[in-house]
């Protein structure tokens, strides 16, 4: 079994957990967990995210409005994201960005709604969980311009796109999709990580990795993702684990002594 997994991201506060939510995450220390951040998706999640964090303590969350529900953002939603940050469990403001594959809210939207809380990120000297979906260009040019420190989740670009996000001293998160069969741009763009920047996570009950694809994911699962991105670092999957916890501890900016 592996010792020292923390899942840079996950939605505990996903309907999907209703029915067992307690009994998943008390679970997770007998698994190997050591760290779990639940990020936000809008205002509501927020809320339950934080609830979460503080009911356990290796449990901790991020807040922002997603792409999805850009819609549901307002300039009061600003004041109430800088209010939650003030909670020591609130880590980071995320997860935000653009999402051109779904399209749920217009792109004008989705840009200043992601454009905004980067720079609320900004004036909060916090660091970001970005999701990026069939919108690299746009991605880019708003890091660029803002030039936030954080987390680049779910990556799905190019290498030469993660050698950008390394150069402008991001960190790179990679889920399950690394065990998918079609993986190979991904797995390109892993090997361009080096491994001091690199990040694992789970976006459960999303992005289950193979051999339990289809099936509602939990953070222990990411055994099978570190698996795979060992081999493809050249390491063994337990190193990448310790590696990966520190790389967590320093972009999160947790206490060393965690
Ligand atoms: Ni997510």
């Amino acid at each position: 079994m592996y010792q020292n997994i923390f899942d840079t991201h996950a939605h505990y506060d996903d309907k999907r957990f209703d029915a067992d939510r307690d009994k998943v995450l008390a679970s997770l220390p007998e698994k190997g967990v050591v760290g779990v951040v639940n990020a936000a998706c809008d205002m509501a999640s927020c809320e339950t995210g934080i609830a979460l964090a503080e009911q356990y303590r290796y449990i901790y969350c991020t807040v922002g409005v997603h792409p999805h529900a850009a819609q549901e953002y307002t300039p009061e939603c600003r004041e109430k994201l800088a209010a939650y940050a003030k909670n020591n469990r609130v880590l980071a403001i995320g997860e935000i960005g653009l999402d051109y594959h779904y399209d749920f809210a217009p792109r004008d939207i989705q840009q200043k709604v992601f454009a905004d809380q980067l720079a609320l990120a900004k004036d909060l000297d916090l660091p970001v969980v970005i999701h990026d979906r069939e919108a690299h260009q746009d991605t880019m040019d708003l890091l660029r311009k803002y030039q936030p420190k954080g987390i680049l989740h779910c990556f799905s670009g190019s290498a030469e796109m993660a050698k950008q996000i390394i150069k402008m001293g991001m960190y790179i998160a990679f889920g399950g999709a690394v065990t998918f069969k079609n993986a190979h741009k991904l797995l390109e763009a892993v090997q361009a990580v080096p491994l001091d920047r690199l990040l694992v996570e789970t976006d459960c009950p999303y992005m289950t990795p193979e051999p339990f694809r289809g099936k509602r994911c939990d953070s222990s699962m990411i055994a099978y993702t570190a698996e795979r991105l060992a081999e493809l670092q050249g390491i063994l999957p337990q190193s990448l684990l310790d590696i990966t916890w520190e790389n967590a501890k320093a972009v999160y900016e947790l206490d060393s002594t965690f």
